[in-house]
């Protein structure tokens, strides 16, 4: 993403969609989405999840999109373009991605440390007992087994790449990396499914049981797909405003809804039923699912070591890719909006991630005593994020648009370049469907997570 002024626009409808995609794939398929379909009972995660990502998802990427390419603003400016009052929403949405980027770099400097000890021939401690619980509590000796360091180290690249204003690089070879990850993900999964007792885990994972089903299981999804699908914190408005005016918007929404929850999809494959075989169901605290579970699985495949070394190398990319794109939304925030340099605004960025991020890194172990509202660190981040301010982020954007500016603003933008199969139901889930079942979702929700209410 470049500076307002200079404002560049993507190649056509493939190239605005491998940058979405990019953005979109990420730590929320690899490493969020397989822990939240354990915690919340498999199956019924699962069904959870794709019917709010045809429903809410679709509609409010369309929505996203169209803003931005309608406005031609990022999202501070784009939501002043709908009216001087709307202003402040787009900064409570604009603030989302500085919480999300440091703890997104603490587990970013977890899959470089994973991928280093693979590339060390070291694979095999990973794989041994405990190495997780103790790397993340700080508890090891050595200065590399301090997961300060690959935080710290992490995040330098990450902000480096957007100091130096070299993503263009990044993006391109992630472009081929991208496919790469999504092969290997499906032949560990065909290996994965071929494991003893492995039935007991897909059926967990594919069939829904309805008793595990609650107000928490439709909170964890929404918060899931907001994440996943880079929505509800403006990142979507400003991909949509370098978007060429002749691209289809809705196909675009359907085709990275739709390749995000495959990949999405395929993670969970991958992890959750192996978990069940491995460590047995809900044994881990959801947050070292991948880390534990597929050194494991590493452990017993041939050439284990040499896979496990191009898995994480890959999901080091997915994650790299991801945390450019969101430090690059946070540098830009500074730079529209008091004409900071580049270079002092990724400065300040790279110490706001390195202070924050810091609690979170050192929340399992050192600052394990300190429990924001009974959580680590990285879970009160993680929960206030994606489950209340992207829920109220996203509820406001439908009711301004549903009720203030009016459906059509979005409509005339979808249709200047083609045609809006989903146009009635659009101005339906905007107005009604949308705002009011993720009001009823947020309030119930946070009731029921905090135990106020059960329903
Ligand atoms: N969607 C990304 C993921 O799944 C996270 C992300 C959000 C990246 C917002 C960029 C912007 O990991």
């Amino acid at each position: 993403m470049e500076h307002a002024a200079s404002r560049g626009s993507f190649s056509g409808r493939l190239g605005f969609i491998l940058a979405a995609a990019g953005s979109a794939v990420g730590l929320g398929n690899l490493w969020r989405f397989p822990y939240l379909a354990e915690q919340y009972g498999g199956g019924i995660f699962l069904l959870t999840y794709i019917v709010l990502v045809i429903t809410f998802g679709v509609a409010l990427m369309i929505t996203e999109i169209a803003i931005g390419r309608r406005t031609g603003k990022s999202c501070i400016d784009a939501f002043l373009d709908l009216g001087e009052k709307y202003k402040v929403v787009g900064w409570l949405i604009a603030i989302i991605p500085l919480i999300i980027v440091p703890y997104y770099c603490v587990i970013g400097g977890w899959v470089t440390k994973y991928f280093v000890e693979y590339m060390s021939g070291m694979g095999s401690t990973l794989a041994g007992g405990s190495f997780y619980e103790s790397f993340t509590s700080v508890s090891l000796p050595g200065l590399f087994d301090n997961p300060v360091i690959w935080f710290v180290i992490y995040a330098i690249l990450s902000v480096s790449v957007v100091a130096f204003g070299v993503q263009k690089g990044v993006e391109r070879m992630s472009k081929v990396l991208l496919p790469g990850l999504l092969i290997l993900l499906v032949g560990i999964c065909l290996y994965t499914l071929t494991l003893d007792g492995i039935s007991d885990g897909l059926q967990y994972y594919l069939v829904p049981d309805f008793n595990q089903f609650s107000m928490k299981t439709v909170l964890g999804a929404l918060g899931q797909l907001f994440y996943s699908l880079s929505l509800a914190m403006g990142i979507m408005i400003t991909y949509g405003s370098y978007m060429r005016k002749n691209v289809d918007i809705e196909k675009s929404a359907y085709t990275i809804c739709l390749m995000d929850s495959c990949v999405a999809f395929l993670c969970g494959l991958m992890i959750v039923p192996a978990v069940v075989v491995f460590i047995g169901p809900g044994l881990t605290d959801g947050f070292g699912l991948m880390f534990e579970t597929m050194p494991l699985v590493f452990e017993t495949m041939p050439a284990g070591h040499a896979i496990g070394a191009i898995f994480f190398l890959l999901a080091m990319f997915a994650a790299w890719t991801s945390s450019i794109s969101l430090s690059e939304t946070a540098v830009s925030i500074f730079r529209d909006r008091w004409g900071w340099r580049r270079s002092i605004a990724c400065i300040v960025c790279l110490v706001l991630i390195l202070a924050l991020g810091m609690l979170s890194c050192l929340g399992f172990g050192p600052l394990s005593n300190i429990q924001p509202f009974g959580m680590s660190f990285l879970g009160f981040f993680d929960f206030i994020t994606n489950s209340v301010l992207m829920p109220i982020a996203a509820i406001i954007t439908c009711i301004i648009i549903g009720y203030f500016v009016k459906p059509k603003f979005v409509i005339d933008e979808v249709e200047s370049s083609g045609k809006f199969r989903i146009k009635h139901a659009y101005v339906y889930l905007v107005k009604f469907i949308c705002p009011v079942l993720m009001v009823i979702i947020l309030v119930a929700g946070l009731l029921d997570y905090f135990g106020i209410y059960t329903i």
